[in-house]
């Protein structure tokens, strides 16, 4: 048969993450391979963390695993949810999908593949649903294995290249880790959850009942990393303080990035560091620019992983040096070889967070912008992303919140010689039991 007689194949689109492949996926696709060639439109991960979490694979892993899955012609990169424009590019005759989003949050991505392929006659095929297997089931199996470091390590940069903030809060030790781990609230039919965890020296001190003055020395906090590694999957970001001796600082990064942390902060201040929230009530100096900018490269040489992250945090407008002096500093710590930069202020509000984006977002070399809203926390996560941020760090919210209460259960306990009046503040014995996933089960 010539070229010319040959009949061309109907094209079948089919929309996937593809992260887990189960008997699911290969049901739609032996379907659509029936019908024609196959073109997947593999969603990328900036469009699928805009609804849930990260995949566990990168977008290139995913695509090496489809592109050679039987009957599939072409991937191609789907940027959104909505698969309009891809549609409009590819003009499919077909485009196959399970039929599982009859109902639910896809119902309206449903509706528009069945409006755009109107335009040109093409057609919506729906194939029934595969039961007894699926993603959320892969996914929470996959909780359970745990992760290796280096997948943690990678993935905070991923979360920073896909997401418009990465949203990370305090933890001190495995309890404080699992509810960041499994926290979620369902708005308009997107899950939003934490992104990852912050190891606070704050909280890391107070939980030892120590001051934050660098007295909880770092193997000590590695042992909370450890715990904290032991029981979660989502990447850390290590408050390192000042980095301590600089002849020191690189064998903190070493250790960190053995354990799978994905970044460290290290503030610009000298001497005895005390609580930035403290500002200038208590006395507190500021590093020399170029003593400062040489502890940012002893951590970057230190470090093996390409993917590991030294951040520079600024203190010049808690010490009130000024914004002149705050976005010097950042370019020069970024010229030094920061992967990012913390901005912290001590105002009630972000207006002076806000002017600093302002600068920052002028400078010739943008690197990730991390802020910490303690004080200024009316302060929403989308006016931050919206003024440049790429990551917020809630930095001691778990441990402010059980001190109050377990100072009014022990007062109450000792006001009325017995347990009773306290109940009410607590958690019930089976709600306690029930935090541990081995116990739930
Ligand atoms: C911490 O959480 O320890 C921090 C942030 O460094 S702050 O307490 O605001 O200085
Ligand atoms: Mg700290």
């Amino acid at each position: 048969m010539g070229e010319e007689n040959r009949v061309k194949r109907p094209v079948v689109y089919v929309g996937m993450s593809a992260d887990l492949i189960h008997p699911g996926h290969i049901n739609i696709l032996q379907r659509a391979g029936e019908l024609g060639d196959i073109v997947i439109g593999l969603l990328t991960d900036e469009a699928i963390a805009s609804y849930k979490r990260l995949p566990h694979m990168t977008y290139e892993q995913r695509r090496a695993v489809v592109e050679n899955l039987k009957g599939v012609t072409a991937v191609v990169p789907q940027h959104t949810l909505d698969y309009a424009e891809n549609l409009r590019a590819v003009r499919p005759d077909f485009v196959v999908h399970g039929d599982d989003w009859v109902t639910g949050v896809q119902q309206h991505t449903r509706r528009r593949v069945i409006e755009v392929l109107a335009e040109w006659g093409g057609e919506l095929v729906e194939i029934p649903y595969t039961t007894g297997i699926s993603s959320t089931q892969l996914n929470r199996s996959v909780k359970e294995i745990g992760t290796t470091p280096n997948i943690r390590l990678s993935r905070l940069r991923r979360l920073l290249d896909s997401k418009d903030i990465v949203r990370i809060l305090e933890a001190h030790n495995g309890l404080t880790g699992l509810i960041i781990e499994n926290a979620k609230v369902l708005i308009d039919n997107q899950t939003r959850e934490f992104d990852g965890m912050w190891s606070s020296s704050l909280t890391d001190s107070l939980a030892r009942g120590k001051p934050d003055i660098e007295a909880v020395d770092v193997s000590s906090r590695l042992q909370t990393l450890n715990e904290l590694f032991e029981v979660t999957t989502k990447p850390l970001v290590f408050d390192g303080d000042t980095g301590g001796k600089p002849e020191h600082f690189g064998f903190t990064v070493r250790s960190l990035e053995r354990l799978g942390v994905s970044a460290v902060i290290v503030e610009d201040k000298d001497g005895l560091k005390r609580n930035s929230l403290f500002g200038t009530d208590v006395a507190q100096t500021q590093a020399p620019v170029e003593d400062f900018c040489e502890r940012i490269r002893i951590g970057k040489r230190a470090q093996i992983t390409d993917d590991f992250m030294v951040i520079a945090r600024i203190e010049s407008l808690i010490l009130d040096k000024g914004m002149d002096d705050a976005v010097g500093r950042a370019e020069a710590y970024v010229d030094a070889g920061a992967d990012g930069i913390m901005i912290h202020s001590r105002r009630s509000e972000p207006s002076e967070i806000f002017e600093f984006c302002k600068h920052f977002n002028k400078l010739t070399r943008r690197v990730p912008l991390v802020v910490v809203p303690t004080s200024y926390s009316s302060v929403r996560e989308a006016e931050l992303a919206d003024a440049g941020v790429n990551m917020v760090i809630y930095a001691n919210h778990l441990m402010r919140a059980v001190y109050p209460q377990m100072t009014r259960v022990a007062e109450s306990i000792l006001q009325h010689g017995r347990a009773f009046e306290a109940e009410p503040m607590l958690a019930s014995i089976k709600e306690a039991l029930s935090i541990i996933p081995e116990n739930a089960a």
